[in-house]
């Protein structure tokens, strides 16, 4: 049932979405996002080495056994988990990996925070653009924690840093020593209230030129809820709903609008 309901929503989106590539966007901030990181086709030879991983690892035989924290997957039910699976069903697409490098490349955050690593390819995407950019990381089981410092190794990234545990835990640990956060990829325990703890908690280290990215905001009826409860927040000036994903910005010079865009 959740799943036809998703199917729907995901039409309605894909008929009443407007601005595709730019088109009726009165915001000029908005048009350049939009031109620059959805529709712009600036390529990057890092685009190449993230594919030819994800594809090796959506070829391996390889067995892990996986702890997991989250809601769980609704593709995979038993814990000892191919790594070809967790690739296919974990591991951002290949369309919004590139649309997540180009943001990163085109504002310059320099700390960045990604919650939910899996086996990297999200991470890779955050911290090829710019090596002298840090960024954390922080995934609950080890051995896929594991898999991903491989896949670091083999491309050989060194900006990125991997906190295995809880995010419960970890998240306020790294918060403790950390100034500010530029960036956050909110990609762990797509649950209601875990959702906005972990948007409260951030919220305490963004400044005017933040942008944080959540994924899965209409994956069920409480991500919905954390979803429109974000968006209402006296802090956040521009939303951006792109179906599968939602980002928020908090530039004061914005006037405060949610915008939903055909992605
Ligand atoms: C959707 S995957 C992340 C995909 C990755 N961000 C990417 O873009 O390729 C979610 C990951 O979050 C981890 N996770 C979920 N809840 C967690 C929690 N409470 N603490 C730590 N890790 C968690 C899961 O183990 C899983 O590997």
């Amino acid at each position: 049932m959740q799943k036809i309901k998703k199917i729907f929503k995901y039409f309605k989106y894909k008929i009443f979405a407007k601005y595709r590539k730019g088109y009726g966007v009165h915001s000029p901030f908005l048009y350049h996002f939009v031109r620059e990181n959805l529709y712009g086709n600036r390529y990057f030879y890092a685009f190449d080495d993230i594919a030819e991983l994800r594809y090796d690892l959506l070829c391996s035989d390889e067995k892990i056994s996986v702890t997991d924290f989250g809601v769980g997957s609704e593709k995979m039910k038993d814990n000892i988990r191919k790594v070809r699976d967790i690739a296919k069903y974990s591991a951002v697409s290949e369309k919004f990996g590139e649309m997540l490098f180009k943001t990163v490349e085109y504002y310059k955050p320099k700390t960045i925070l990604e919650l939910g690593t899996s086996l990297g390819i999200g991470t890779l995407y955050l911290a090829l653009p710019d090596s002298k950019a840090t960024i954390y990381t922080i995934e609950g089981c080890p051995e896929t924690a594991k898999k991903a410092s491989d896949n670091f190794k083999e491309l050989n990234v060194k900006n990125i840093k991997q906190l295995i545990g809880n995010i419960n835990d970890k998240l306020p640990e790294l918060l403790n020593g950390i100034d500010k956060l530029d960036f956050v990829y909110f990609d762990g325990n797509h649950r209601k209230d875990a959702t906005l703890n972990y948007f409260y908690q951030c919220l305490t280290k963004a400044h005017n030129d933040t942008i944080f990215y959540f994924d899965d905001i209409h994956l069920s009826e409480g991500m919905e809820e954390a979803w429109k409860e974000i968006k209402k927040n006296e802090k956040v000036t521009l939303t951006v709903d792109l179906f599968f994903s939602g980002i928020v910005f908090f530039r004061k010079e914005l006037s405060k609008e949610d915008f939903t865009v055909n992605f």
